[in-house]
């Protein structure tokens, strides 16, 4: 073999070799950066919680904004009823289940045809705390037990959980109040508190109560309401208003929502404000904080038109000592604040709502 071949020979050695070294390198170097491209964090879409975000009706709404600014954060964890199976084995399980029936069924032991006496006007307590007080913004009752005994405005002193049960046999089912010591009173009260057993005292839980809706920059308009009343309401609870009772009269299938069989002029739902939220995370029947179907203006108008209709009175001449601690939507006179009682009924409510900030301030700097 001649030199030039054998010299010909290193040389095809060496760059096959090198080019050996150099594909490994570049194998190596893809590798690496897949798998950092792969490890690397993805990149999160910038979401701006500031701005303002509509609902799927296309209103912003303030309640939306702080939603979706909880959904993005990803802290949003509602509050659930305890399983009925821990329920096995608790001395107070039988008494607990009848105040849930109680709840659910009010009016066939206190209703027209009562099994225990015809004391109200035969509305369920579920009508108004869904899913019997467990449902999500369905005026649950998930911050009773961990809030009560608590101050409260309207009486002007602590009221135990009690009263604020007997409140509404008196105001929302129009009716007398139980005997504290009754087994429905008590059974109802433990209920309750078994609802509330794990939360923790002086907390309300995310989805307690009510969602807040925003204020409309106009008075609600009870002309424009009884379009909605007509459109998405009337077909259950009836033109009169007055709701259907079942074939053997022992319950309503749709709760009135005026008439002398409804809620009184003192009652919670009688606040135009607790009547849109309740409306609008809650109607037309299937509706929830998470699938709303009307806008908030049709939440609000609505509310006007039907608490503008007849309804039991209640005295309600005790109800508010202190007239600087009425509610903003407290529809009876006199308050301290100058505006009437058809502002304070229908709104606008945040000129409302800014005065009171203002004379608040000034009275705790005297
Ligand atoms: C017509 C509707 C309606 C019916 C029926 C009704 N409630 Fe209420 N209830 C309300 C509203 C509205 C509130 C909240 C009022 C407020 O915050 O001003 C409320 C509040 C309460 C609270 C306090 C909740 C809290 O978190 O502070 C309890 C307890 C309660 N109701 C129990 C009952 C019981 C028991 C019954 C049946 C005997 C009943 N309610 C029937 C509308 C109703
Ligand atoms: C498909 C039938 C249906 C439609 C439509 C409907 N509701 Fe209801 N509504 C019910 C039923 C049933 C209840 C009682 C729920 C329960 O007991 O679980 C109820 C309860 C209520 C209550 C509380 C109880 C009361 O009688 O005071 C209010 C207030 C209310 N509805 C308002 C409205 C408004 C306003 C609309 C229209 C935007 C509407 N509903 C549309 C079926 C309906």
């Amino acid at each position: 073999m001649s030199d030039t071949n054998k010299h010909d020979e290193k040389l095809a050695a060496a760059v096959i070799k090198l080019t050996q070294i150099i594909v490994f390198l570049v194998v190596v170097i893809i590798a690496l950066v897949i798998a950092l491209v792969k490890s690397a964090p993805a990149s999160k879409p910038e979401v701006d919680l500031e701005a303002p975000v509509p609902d799927e009706y296309g209103n912003f709404t303030e309640a939306g904004k702080l939603e979706a600014k909880r959904v993005a954060q990803n802290t949003v964890q509602y509050w659930q009823a305890p399983d009925e199976t821990s329920l096995n084995g608790l001395s107070q399980k039988e008494s607990i289940l009848y105040g849930k029936e109680l709840i659910a069924h009010t009016s066939i032991y206190f209703g027209e045809k009562g099994k225990i006496f015809n004391s109200t006007n035969g509305m369920n307590c579920q009508n108004c705390h869904l899913d019997a007080g467990t449902k999500v913004f369905g005026n649950n009752y998930s911050a009773v037990a961990s809030t009560y005994p608590k101050y409260r405005a309207r009486s002007g002193g602590m009221e135990n959980i009690y009263k604020r049960v007997n409140d509404c046999f008196e105001r929302s089912l129009n009716g007398t109040a139980l005997d504290t010591s009754s087994k429905e009173m008590q059974a109802i009260v433990n209920y309750i508190h078994w609802l509330g057993k794990d939360v923790p005292k002086n907390k309300k839980p995310e989805g307690s109560g009510f969602k807040d809706l925003a204020f409309l920059d106009r008075a609600a308009d009870p002309d424009k309401g009884k379009n909605v009343y007509e459109t998405k309401c009337q077909s259950c609870h009836q033109a009169n208003g007055e709701g259907i009772m079942n074939g053997d009269r022992t319950a309503f299938t749709y709760p009135p929502l005026w008439g002398n069989k409804s809620y009184n002029d003192g009652a919670g739902l009688y606040r135009l404000s607790n009547f849109a939220k309740y409306v609008k995370y809650n109607m037309p029947l299937g509706a929830s904080h998470s699938a709303t179907q009307i806008t908030d203006e049709e939440a609000w108008d609505v509310a006007a038109f039907v608490n503008s209709q007849k309804r039991p009175k209640k005295d309600i001449k005790h109800d508010w000592p202190s007239i600087a601690e009425k509610p903003f939507d407290h529809p009876f006179g006199p308050f301290d604040d100058g505006f009437s009682e058809k502002q304070h009924k229908f709104g606008p409510f945040k000129p409302i709502r800014e005065k009171r900030e203002i004379m608040r301030k000034a009275n705790s700097k005297k």
